[in-house]
């Protein structure tokens, strides 16, 4: 594991275990696995189903229990495994495994489909990420993959607020997990009077050059902007870079769409055929 990857590890680790152990989920959560087929209009799993980078488990548990599917959540720190063996305690259809996506300790073509929520971007090399899980894949089936966006047809001010976001990510990154905890702990109310209260209620700040905006309360935006400036890898993608991503692991994009990143919906080509790279 490199260096990068243990700092990984070891950020998102705390960080899904800093406000102790989660309840587990009992009925599914309409959490990120929702918001993508929703964007995506994307049919719901069947039979054996990996979440790659399954974080603390909702979307893990959730699925088990509105798809009727097997599923395997593939994580890479020990407090994401824990929160996650807390999400689904009781579940005889998810089961855990802690590993690394670059090196997935999975055959090829045993899964039926899978699904992986900002977690790529946040690896060492995000192309033998995706191609990874393709090689899981069986012949047809489905990927669900979102990644963060690079604002490149964004307009100047959303262009300008990533940059202003990115210059404190510089800043506070290189902290201690527990001190990056704090300041997003202070953060986040100031973000949530500034950014997700106006855009709520008023049409014209809804398009605040802000991606954070849609948290139900100032607690659910912390873990967010944890995740923003404590990851110690973060890259982004155009469109076209997002839909290169599954294309160049031997899969065929059946549609792509913008919700606070880009979404994508593919389907694994029947051979090992790869276009570009
Ligand atoms: C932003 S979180 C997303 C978690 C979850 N998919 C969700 O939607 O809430 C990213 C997760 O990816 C995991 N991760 C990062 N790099 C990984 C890797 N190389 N292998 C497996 N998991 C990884 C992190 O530990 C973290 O739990």
């Amino acid at each position: 594991m490199t260096d990068q990857t243990q700092a990984t590890s070891e950020r998102f680790g705390f960080g899904w275990v800093a406000g102790g152990l989660p309840p587990p989920v009992t009925v599914p959560v309409e959490y990120h696995l929702h918001a993508m087929r929703t964007a995506l209009g994307a049919p719901a799993f069947r039979g054996r189903v990996l979440d790659a980078g399954c974080g603390e488990g909702v979307d893990l548990a959730s699925v088990v229990l509105s798809d009727g599917c097997d599923a395997v959540g593939l994580e890479l720190s020990a407090g994401g495994i824990r929160a996650t063996a807390a999400r689904i305690a009781g579940s005889e259809c998810a089961r855990l495994i802690q590993g690394n996506l670059l090196a997935l300790p999975f055959s090829d073509s045993c899964f039926d489909g899978a699904y992986s929520y900002g977690v790529v971007h946040h690896t060492d090399d995000p192309s033998l990420a995706v191609r990874e899980i393709a090689r899981a894949l069986k012949p047809g089936a489905t990927l669900l993959l979102y990644v963060y966006e690079d604002f490149s047809n964004r307009s100047l001010s959303w262009r300008l607020a990533l940059s202003a976001v990115n210059s404190v990510r510089g800043l506070i990154s290189r902290r201690s997990p527990a001190t990056i905890r704090r300041f997003c702990a202070v953060a986040a109310p100031v973000v949530y009077l500034g950014c997700t209260l106006p855009s709520r209620y008023f049409r014209w700040a809804a398009s605040f050059p802000y991606p954070i905006t849609q948290n139900p309360t100032v607690c659910s935006l912390i873990p967010d902007l944890y995740d923003r400036f404590a990851a110690p890898v973060e890259m982004r993608y155009s469109e076209a870079g997002a839909r290169q991503l599954v294309e160049q692991a031997g899969c065929r994009v059946r549609r792509s769409a913008r919700s606070r990143g880009w979404m994508i919906w593919a389907e694994k080509l029947p051979s090992q055929r790869r276009t570009g790279y």
